[in-house]
């Protein structure tokens, strides 16, 4: 069956430059590759393009802290995401960065036809500007008192507390988050792009069929407020690109950040003989454009890209596909609770293809959140992957090689069953395309109940014992072997390890049209473990390496134009808590206590056992201080406990209480410690 085939440029959102990638990225870039991975199975050309998202003014400040170069800094974290995303199976045709020759060129060129098209106005604005680091503030980086709930410490575009949106010049006494020092009104003139210019093809646009549902309809509220000109320019200092004929003015990191999806594009052509820009980007372009994206980012996406892209003389995206949020066990991403999960911790505890089947196993072509409860993932792995799918084989392998001399049978009994797998495909192919992946795995997996049951019912171990039945033996282990073929093959967009494992194992690529290759009267390889249970061990120690990683890492909204040099004041990485009663603090009986002895817990690894002295009364207290302070640091030192908290029993004995320690973990934790003068079993009031 001759399929046209598809010219098609995939991509997934770029990363911000300035922190790791989580699990929460996973989410995308793991189901935009399951999509590209598909396509290529079915024979289409298809380019997965990404690329570091360098720009903007919370990288030029990380850099600062770091005292390192932006570029410096962007070449490290670039280097980091790719690695994460290898080791994910993330296929990327090319990744790239935002700072780059060919996304500069980019960015002046469309810059350059939406002035000449009319498309760029120039007005002058004026702005908050921080008279000691002489730069302009982005509203994120003004902190004041909000202006109705007066509410303090709140940002200059909305506030947490009452949820008013307002400009940071309403903020009651402003403050920069940059320096502390109270800005000024000053002048400047920006240039904006003329968004409401294009309302109209965009509302056309928006009902091709290239939008979700539920974006389609944001879109038209969107719509209905009435589109704003768009501010494209950020004042020197920042770190982009400088804006062609306006020397200290610089394009705003949304406007290149696109661009920089043709950027690393054009980067890849300059590479390959057999690949054309013009052929993917240019306003008669007959090949396909997909972005994937999260629903943070939908503005951005829908509106003013392909109104660049119309203004400046491209062709617009055939659809922009936009995902919902992960949390995990049913919460936001926290970094106290061990939940933030970093790529690389995940890595370090868990096989990729785990997550990645999870996902799939969940995803769907909505734009709802996603959860990764951690028992329902180890469950829900161990029981498809290992319980059904790799079972087929490993149940039956073991014969074909032992008895069969690892030749699989010349023919069967039950091809039907075979076939009803094989008959599968239009549907499965149908379920991928349209992003339904959930369906697809329920779809695959009910195939792999039906192989088990007729293994189980056939039980071939049972027919192997009696020469007789030797042969139905043999024909059973060849059908199962057979089918697993079908359903691997299905799978192999979302376990493209697995995949080639068991290619290795039966002597033969893994197609979308050699489906009715069965392989029988073929020889197979010796059967190896091909995927292990996951033991929830792992998952525990994934969760408790995370915790430890408490630094200051990028979350999303840490990373936008915003908050991460806010992010670095302690008391933004954790605002002070809800007000309490005196009564309420009056419970928490806090004591002075000598710590008589300190030592190393067995089997703790981040554990000491601590024996306090209250003035008479001692009390043991396990405390995870174990990364900062050994032993012969603590004991003898005066310290401050809660001794009336209720004793908890641990695997190494009861702690009776807690002491108190500040800091964000790992080596980076500061024990209370009182003046001269106190004495063991004094109460701190
Ligand atoms: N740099 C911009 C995108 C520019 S595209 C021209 C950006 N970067 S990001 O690093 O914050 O996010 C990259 C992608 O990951 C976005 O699509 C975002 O929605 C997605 N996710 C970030 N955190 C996520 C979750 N917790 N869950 C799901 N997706 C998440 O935005
Ligand atoms: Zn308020």
């Amino acid at each position: 069956m001759a399929k046209a085939s598809r010219k098609i440029l995939v991509t997934s959102a770029l990363p911000y430059a300035n922190g790791p990638i989580h699990l929460g990225h996973m989410l995308e870039y793991i189901q935009t590759d399951i999509w590209s991975r598909y396509q290529k199975l079915q024979g289409h050309q298809c380019h997965y393009i990404c690329a570091d998202d360098a720009h903007g003014t919370p990288i030029m400040l990380k850099a600062q802290q770091l005292g390192i170069t932006p570029e410096a800094m962007i070449e490290q974290t670039n280097r980091e995401h790719q690695q994460d995303f290898a080791d994910f199976n993330i296929a990327f045709d090319n990744y790239h960065s935002t700072h780059s020759q060919e996304n500069r060129e980019l960015s002046s060129q469309i810059y350059l036809r939406l002035k000449e098209n009319g498309h760029i106005k120039t007005k002058t604005i004026a702005q908050l500007f921080d008279p000691e680091k002489n730069m302009f503030l982005p509203d994120r980086f003004v902190k004041g008192t909000c202006p109705k709930c007066k509410s303090e410490d709140q940002y200059g575009d909305n506030c947490d507390n009452c949820g008013a949106t307002y400009s940071p010049t309403e903020l009651i006494n402003p403050k920069s988050a940059v320096s502390g020092a109270t800005p000024i009104m000053k002048e400047t003139e920006h240039f904006f792009f003329d968004l409401p210019a294009f309302a109209d093809m965009l509302k056309q646009w928006t009902h091709s069929g290239s939008l979700q549902e539920e974006m389609a309809n944001k879109l038209n509220e969107w719509f209905d407020q009435g589109l704003q000109q768009w501010d494209i320019t950020r004042d020197s200092p920042y770190f982009g690109f400088e804006i062609p004929g306006a020397p200290g003015k610089f394009f705003y990191v949304w406007l290149d950040a696109p661009i920089g999806y043709m950027g690393s594009f054009k980067n890849l052509c300059d590479k390959r003989d057999d690949l054309n820009f013009d052929d993917f980007w240019a306003a008669d372009s007959d090949a396909e454009v997909y972005h994937f994206i999260g629903k943070d980012i939908v503005y951005f996406h829908s509106l003013f890209w392909p109104a660049m892209l119309e203004g400046a003389g491209f062709r617009k995206p055939n659809a922009v596909f936009a995902h919902g949020y992960v949390t995990v066990n049913g919460a936001k991403m926290s970094k106290s609770k061990g939940t933030f999960i970093k790529a690389r911790t995940y890595l370090d505890n868990l096989n990729p293809e785990y997550l990645r089947y999870y996902y799939a196993a969940k995803l769907n072509s909505r734009i709802n959140d996603l959860d990764l409860d951690l028992e329902d993932f180890v469950q829900r792995v161990n029981s498809d992957l290992i319980g059904k799918l790799v079972n087929i084989a490993s149940r039956t392998a073991g014969f074909i090689s032992k008895r069969f001399d690892g030749k699989l049978a010349s023919s069967v009994n039950d091809e039907h069953i075979l076939q009803h797998c094989i008959d599968k495909q239009a549907i499965i192919a149908d379920l991928y395309e349209s992003r339904e992946y959930s369906k697809a795995m329920r779809e695959i997996m009910a195939l792999a109940d039906m192989a088990n049951a007729y293994i189980a019912e056939q039980a071939p171990w049972k027919l192997a014992k009696e020469e007789a039945t030797l042969d139905q033996a043999h024909k059973v282990c060849t059908l199962a072997i057979a089918i697993f073929k079908v359903l691997v093959t299905y799978l192999k967009p979302v376990l493209p390890q697995l995949a080639e494992d068991v290619e290795a194992f039966l002597n033969v690529e893994l197609s979308w049209d050699n489906l009715q290759d069965n392989r029988f009267g073929e020889a197979i390889n010796p059967f190896k473990a091909l995927m292990q249970r996951i033991d929830p061990k792992h998952v525990e120690a994934m969760v408790e390496q995370s915790k430890q990683n408490l630094e200051a890492t990028a979350t999303k909204s840490e990373s936008t134009e915003t908050e991460s040099a806010v992010a670095d004041s302690e008391l933004s990485k954790e605002p002070i808590a809800d007000e309490i009663t005196f009564d309420d603090f009056a419970k928490i009986d806090l004591r002075i206590a000598r710590i008589v002895k300190a030592e190393h817990v067995k089997e703790a690894n981040k554990l000491l056992r601590l024996e306090l002295d209250l003035g008479g009364e001692s009390k043991q207290v396990f405390a995870g201080i174990k990364s900062a302070y050994s032993p012969e640091d603590l004991q003898g030192k005066l310290t401050v406990m809660v001794a009336n908290l209720a004793p908890r029993k641990m695997r190494f004995g009861v702690s009776e209480g807690m002491v108190l320690a500040a800091g964000p973990g790992g080596k980076d934790l500061w024990i209370l410690e009182p003046h001269e003068g106190a004495e063991p079993g004094m109460r701190v009031k």
